[in-house]
């Protein structure tokens, strides 16, 4: 999603700006501007591609006031025109968002007069401002008078010429706004204030922020209110490579030190939901690899909460009559916390009066704020697109769950409770052995391939479908996950000879199904890649290359087992030399639907 940056102070505002931006490219965009006030003017600068594009451009101006942007294409392609800033009359803004009604918007400024350059929504939404603050006189009612106007969201950075400030508000897109003894600070994203400050603030919606040279201003329905300054619990090293060759092999190199801060901050305090027996059902409701940590949270939960669990995809949840009923516990996974998806289906089972609960990485986010409950699963900052360490912690999170809710049920023995707590903590040491195996020759027997295939059962299917997302998104290589059982039912006829094929056996209960399956694909001339644990036997006539896993209970082998498909992914995505931190048309946070 776009990148947002704005500072108002002392300091130059264009390379604080243009850092701002730098950190935030691992949202993901195509294009990049900046907009700074000079001499009673405001000069607009901007560019197709990456920001070292834009900085061909900039000369050796300077300047106290600037707001820049990355954009992340979704009205009209890439290009300069398109790019922001937008500038209509005397207003200038950039804007993280989707305006819905733009079209109608558009065509009723066109009657007015205003003629437009680019495709985008949000020069349409530049001028309502500009058209509303004509009428107004006030910027402050004119910023107000948005949320009735524009349908959709948004986080916008408006400057007004002839007026030194920014003003900032939003409608579902997040802002972070910060201080610091050399001025004032606007972000969409952590990595962009902190090496500044780590003190922060977040603007609600339909806030108004007013950034000025020497202090933030915070309005709300046209009074002044305070805010609550909040900490980051982020370092200024986690934004940072510190040797790595990208970030995410630095956070899959995170994740035993994670695991262990997880363990020892919730394991002996995991009253998670107070009183979750008085649900009679449970919603799991995310996107992506999100989602894949709530197919094995169901797994778990089923097996040992004994609570009918139900995962769903958030971008279809929030359209379908799901049944959400006040007996409902609906848990919302996210990583920013963010996703629009996920929080408009928040918003609904809040409607419906079902009980909501968050798993979120990133503090204060709008899922952490707007859930009843919100677990923080303590993963630190990912500026990986991919993420690795985030979804390892969110199945950790859902693990606990179980965990807890089997003791409570008398599934799980105190005796096997005390193995299982040693496995927990040995998790880290387990994924440090596997961190130093050599996955570089297994990626070089299968990164010039065109398709790969993922079959497994159950949780291991769940964690096939995890290694797929990995792999496609940072390797660019087309890879379909199968449960192995449903492979025979038509896509078995896309197996040929030399196929990969990866398939992942740890679940005891049905190994000898799964390695029937795994044998299909062989019988055709796949190439089979076997993830099993340690204590199954297998004939070696059934797999090409094989990965062992230490036997653990199957409340904490998926966080080992999956280890090794992130590794696999980024070493192919390594050896084609691709660009693994910021993959092709994605973002870290897709705040639009
Ligand atoms: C995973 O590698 C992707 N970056 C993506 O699928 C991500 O998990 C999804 O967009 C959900 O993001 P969230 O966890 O921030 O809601």
């Amino acid at each position: 999603m776009c990148g947002i940056m704005g500072y108002n102070g002392k300091q130059n505002a264009i390379p604080i700006v243009i850092k701002g931006l730098k950190s935030l490219e691992y949202r993901g965009y195509d294009s990049a501007g900046i907009a700074y006030l000079k001499d009673e003017n405001v000069k607009i600068i901007k560019e197709k591609g990456r920001i070292t594009e834009l900085e061909k451009l900039l000369d050796d101006d300077s300047s106290n006031t600037a707001i820049g942007h990355t954009r992340w294409a979704t009205h009209g392609s890439p290009n300069r025109i398109n790019a922001h800033p937008h500038n209509v009359g005397d207003v200038i803004i950039v804007h993280n968002g989707i305006i819905e009604n733009y079209s109608e918007l558009k065509e009723k400024l066109i009657s007015n007069g205003y003629t437009f350059k680019s495709e985008t929504d949000t020069e349409v939404a530049c001028a309502v401002i500009d058209s509303i603050y004509k009428e107004t006189n006030d910027k402050i009612k004119t910023i107000e008078k948005l949320k009735d106007v524009l349908k959709g969201s948004y986080a916008f950075l408006i400057l007004f010429k002839n007026d030194n400030k920014i003003y900032t508000t939003r409608c579902g897109s997040p802002l972070i706004l910060a201080s610091n003894i050399d001025g004032n600070y606007i972000a969409s994203d952590i990595p962009a204030i902190l090496p500044y400050t780590k003190e922060y603030y977040l603007l609600d919606e339909g806030e108004i922020g007013i950034v000025d040279f020497e202090k933030i201003e915070f309005i709300k329905n046209g009074n002044i209110i305070k805010k609550e300054k909040l900490t980051f619990n982020f370092s200024v090293s986690e934004a940072e490579l510190v040797g790595y060759k990208h970030f995410m092999l630095k956070e899959i190199n995170e994740q035993p030190h994670i695991i262990k801060e997880f363990l020892d901050y919730y394991f002996e305090n995991f009253d998670l939901i107070k009183d979750i027996s008085k649900y009679k059902k449970i919603h799991i409701v995310a996107c992506g690899s999100a989602y894949h940590a709530g197919l094995i949270g169901k797994y778990l939960i089923e097996k040992y909460g004994h609570i009918e669990t139900n995962v769903y995809i958030a971008s279809e949840y929030r359209y379908s009559d799901n049944f959400i009923t006040k007996d409902t516990l609906v848990i919302l996974v996210s990583q920013s916390g963010e996703t629009a998806d996920t929080i408009a289906s928040l918003r609904l089972a809040k409607e419906c009066k079902a009980g909501t609960l968050g798993i979120v990485n990133v503090v204060g986010s709008t899922i952490a704020r707007e859930s009843d409950e919100v677990i923080y699963i303590n993963a630190g900052c990912e500026i990986a697109v991919a993420t690795t360490k985030a979804y390892t912690n969110q199945v950790l999170t859902f693990s606990l769950l179980a965990y807890k809710l089997g003791i409570k049920n008398g599934l799980i023995s105190n005796e096997d409770a005390l193995e299982i707590k040693k496995e927990y903590y040995n998790l880290p040491n387990e994924i440090n052995k596997i961190l130093k195996l050599d996955y570089k020759s297994l990626a070089s027997k299968i990164y010039k391939q065109n398709d790969i295939f993922f079959i497994g059962r159950l949780i291991d299917y769940y964690l096939c479908l995890e290694g797929s997302l990995k792999l496609k998104e940072i390797s660019y290589i087309h890879s379909e996950t199968y449960a192995a059982g449903e492979l025979k039912h038509g896509t078995i006829s896309l197996i040929d000879e030399g196929t990969p094929v990866v398939s992942i056996v740890t679940d005891t209960s049905i190994c000898e199904k799964t390695v029937s399956n795994i044998n299909e694909t062989k019988a055709r001339g796949a190439n089979v890649i076997l993830v099993k644990r340690k204590s199954l036997v297998i004939d070696e006539t059934c797999y090409d290359e094989l990965i062992e896993i230490t036997d653990m209970s199957d409340l904490v082998i998926p966080m080992l087992s999956i280890v090794p498909l992130q590794l696999l992914a980024y070493h192919v995505a390594d050896l084609k030399g691709l660009d693994i931190d910021k993959p092709k048309n994605l973002a870290k946070s897709v705040t639009v639907e």
